[in-house]
This record gives structure tokens, sequence and C-alpha cells, in this order.
């Protein structure tokens, strides 16, 4: 009636008041644009630049996916063999969530960014330190992360095969041992294989591990999402068919992650392409750009990111602009239910301890095991169990064991022995024998 009263009274007011808009109102920031179709848009960041507060700002603001640049990987989160650090790690992750934003894992089994006594590792050896590598980083940030890339980079830049590389070595299967330790770890994390340079559906590269992935997904291997880094410059441009990419890997049952981009000349003609081919495909879950500012960048000559110092460059407006011309949801992916961490009963004060199996083969199994302090916060624990049938430990994370015969005894590690009141963390390990889940006592100083 109003808007019939004002027509009336103004006569040709009708232009004005019909919404130029698609429904709802264009959102202002990258996250909240691309939320809008249950997207998300993420940023790389690194700890040694949380105190900036130019930085801080923008990415508190613009971007609802974090991804650390260097801190979760092999050198820095177990710098000497079994000895775990997550300071950088945990700097990146907390502030993360504090600033309301879900995080990537990046990454768990890489030829790149190995720590010395990696390196020089071989065979049967250098696999089980992977498999050790991958549950006891995962474990730390089990249930936290939404997607671990996994397996990174381990195709060869030309040809489609396999790179070469000291992990290549222990086996072509040892890619397929990383996702399955992965889902054994953490199964509420989506498992990623993660590459540059197959952006490009006419590369052999592309071909290469889009058939690696179609091998996976038909012999059961888990994997859930493939990470296209993005990485565009002269030598590896953008090119149209990088939508065909993005809806051939979401065909083999996949979701696709645009996981590193960058632009050499940030083109707000090629950023909008990259972000309208990602809408395009229902399974393209999101983007994550290499860095705030270009000063940020790994290849800070190229200008290759969204922001110039404090300001917002032509591709920021591309891209913006293109998230917030994207249709709604229509059919919006169910959030998987994590598994839930099984609860030990609570005892008033001091802690209880739960084992339960979560992986089991011939001749071994894997646990975890959840410590959960009681009414009181705890600042260290000791769990011990009796193996019921001559099971022996072969590999442990996230604790520091000693054992006596058939008894087993598990202190906290250096990071892990401090419980809020009512609050758990777990440690895992690896065992030859028949699984067993024994009773755990559980005892705090
Ligand atoms: O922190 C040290 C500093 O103390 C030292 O003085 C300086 C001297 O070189 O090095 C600093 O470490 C550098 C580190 O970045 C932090 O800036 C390393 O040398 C440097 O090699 C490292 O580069 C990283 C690169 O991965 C290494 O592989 C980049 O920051 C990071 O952006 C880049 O990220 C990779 C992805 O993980 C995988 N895909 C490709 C992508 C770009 O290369």
């Amino acid at each position: 009636m109003l808007i019939a009263a004002a027509v009336g009274v103004l006569g040709v007011v009708t232009a004005v008041i019909v919404p130029t808009m698609p429904a709802g109102a264009a959102a202002s920031t990258l996250g909240a644009a691309a939320a809008q179709s249950g997207r998300y848009f993420g940023t790389a960041i690194s700890a040694g630049r949380l105190g900036d507060s130019q930085y801080t700002t923008i990415a508190g603001r613009e971007f609802n996916m974090v991804t650390a640049e260097n801190e979760m990987k092999i050198d820095a989160t177990e710098p000497n063999r079994g000895q775990f650090n997550f300071a950088n790690g945990d700097r990146v992750y907390n502030w993360a969530v504090q600033n309301g934003k879900r995080v990537r894992g990046h990454t768990l089994a890489w030829h790149g960014q190995q720590p010395g006594w990696m390196q020089s590792l071989s065979g049967s050896s250098l696999r089980q330190a992977m498999i050790d590598h991958i549950n006891g980083v995962m474990g730390h940030y089990k249930g936290k992360i939404y997607a671990w890339d996994v397996v990174n980079e381990a195709y060869a830049d030309s040809g489609g095969g396999r790179r070469d590389s000291n992990l290549q070595r222990t086996g072509n299967d040892w890619i397929e041992v990383a996702f399955r330790t992965a889902r054994a770890a953490d199964p509420a994390a989506k498992l990623c294989y993660n590459d540059y340079n197959i952006d490009n559906w006419t590369w052999a590269k592309t071909q290469g591990v889009y058939n690696m992935v179609k091998d996976f997904k038909a012999r059961g291997v888990p994997i859930d999402c493939v990470g296209l880094q993005s990485h565009f410059n002269s030598g590896s441009p953008y090119n149209s068919n990088y939508r065909t990419t993005i809806s051939s890997f979401a065909a083999l049952g996949v979701d696709v992650q645009i996981t590193e981009l960058d632009i050499q000349g940030a083109s707000p003609q090629t950023y909008a392409a990259v972000v309208n081919d990602c809408l395009a495909v229902a399974r393209c879950a999101g983007i994550t750009v290499w860095g705030v500012r270009d000063q940020d960048s790994w290849r800070s000559g190229d200008t290759p990111l969204l922001f110039s110092g404090g300001n917002k460059k032509p591709a920021y407006d591309a891209v913006l602009n293109a998230l917030n011309s994207a249709s709604p949801d229509p059919d919006p992916t169910p959030t998987p239910t994590p598994t839930p961490t099984p609860t030990p009963t609570p005892v008033p004060d001091g802690c209880a301890a739960t084992i339960t199996t979560t992986n089991s083969w011939q001749g071994g199994f894997q646990s975890t095991v959840t410590v959960q302090a009681g009414g009181a916060a705890i600042s260290a624990w000791t769990v011990r169990w009796t193996w019921p049938g001559g099971q022996s430990i072969s590999s442990l994370w996230n604790g520091q064991q000693s054992v006596s015969g058939s008894s087993v005894t598990v202190r906290n590690a250096a990071y892990n022995g401090s419980i809020a009141a009512g609050g758990s963390t777990t440690f895992g390990f690896t065992a030859n024998g028949t699984a067993a889940t024994p009773t755990a006592t559980c005892t705090s100083p």
C-alpha cells in the first residue's frame, strides 16, 4: 500500500523501488560473500606477521578460512624425530579460531620442507616416520581441522608420473598409506591431495593426478578433496579449461578446493574468471589466496594478491563482485558430523582415560587414548594399562611411554599435560598383536 501510495504521489518512482540486486544485500567482505553460496574464502597466514596490525585487520575482516603458510609443515612440527613442536602452528590455529575462522591443515607428507633427520631416512624407516608424523600432527589437531593436505606435490612437473623423492622411493603405495593413516588419525577432517600445475586440463600432470584420484575412489582409498594450488603466472597461466578441470575432479566424487591462489599481476579479469569457475561447480568448496598483501607473498615481485599495503586492489573488487553474483547454494552439502570422541566417565578430580581402537589389520592395530580431566584442571597426567595377550606398542605419539613386561605407562608430552576442568586431550599408538582395549587408569599429581 505504501508503495502504491508513493507511486501515486510521485508518479514514476517504480524503477527506484524495484530492487536491482538479486535477493539480499551484497556482502562487503570476501568471506561473507563466499558464504552466500555455501563456500569459504581463505588466506595463508604466517605466524611471524600476527603482530602486524594492518595485516591482522585485513585478514580478520576479509577471510573465513586460514592455512598456516609454513607452520604446520614437517620441519616446523617435528624438528627432531618423535619430538613435536606445535608452538607456531598453534599460534596460527588459535588466531584463526579466536577470530571465527576455520583452518586447513598444510601439509603432512611432502618431499619439501622436510627436517634434516627425515631427509636422511629411506625405505621402511622413512615410511614409519611418515606414518608417525601424520599420527602425531593429526592427533594434536584432532577434530579441529576442516581439511588436511595429506600429500603435497607428489607428481612430476612433466610426463604425468610421480615425482622422484625419498618418499616415492619407499614404494608407490606411499600416498595411499598416508591417506589411510590420516583417515584413522582424524576421521572428521577432509583429506586432500594438493598440487601445483594441475589446473590446466590438457597438461599431463593434471591427467596423472586425475587418474590417481579415480583409482583411489575405485579402490576405496580414503580421499575427500583435491587441492588445486593455482599459482598462475606466465609459465603456468590461467586457461579457460580450468572449469573443466574442476568439474572433472568433482565428477570423481571429491571436493575441489582452490588452495594457494595467486596470479602474477593480479588481473581483475583473471581473478573473476577463477572465482566464476569455482562458483560454476557445486563441489568447488572454496578458495584460499596465498597471502594477504602483495608484500606477504612468496612471489611479492609478481604483485599477485588482492591487497597492496592496506588498500584493496582492482582484483579485490572483481573477486567480491563475482562472489556476490553467485546464486545462493540451492542444496547445501551438510557438514559431516564428526565422529564423537569417546568421553570417559569423569571422576570428581584427577583424570580418566579410555582406549579405543581406530584401525586394525592382520597382526596389528591403531588406538586412540582419550584423557579427560575431572572437576579440576590438571597440569600433568599418567595413564597405565596392562596388555591382555602379548601386545606391544610399535609407535606412540603425543605421549612418553615406558614399558615393563605387559605393563604400559604413558606420561603426557611436554605440550599436552595441561587440561582444563572437564576438558580432554588424546594420544595414540600403533601396536603389534590382536586389537585390545584394556581398562586404563589415569592419575594426575
Ligand atoms: O624463517 C626463515 C628466516 O629465519 C630466514 O632468515 C630466511 C632465510 O632464507 O628463511 C626463512 O624461512 C623461509 C620461509 O619461507 C619463511 O619465510 C624459507 O627460507 C623459505 O624457503 C620458505 O618458503 C616457503 C616455501 O613454501 C618453501 O617451500 C614460502 O614461505 C611458502 O609460501 C611456500 O609455500 C608453498 C606451499 O607450501 C606449497 N605450494 C607452493 C607454495 C609456494 O612455494
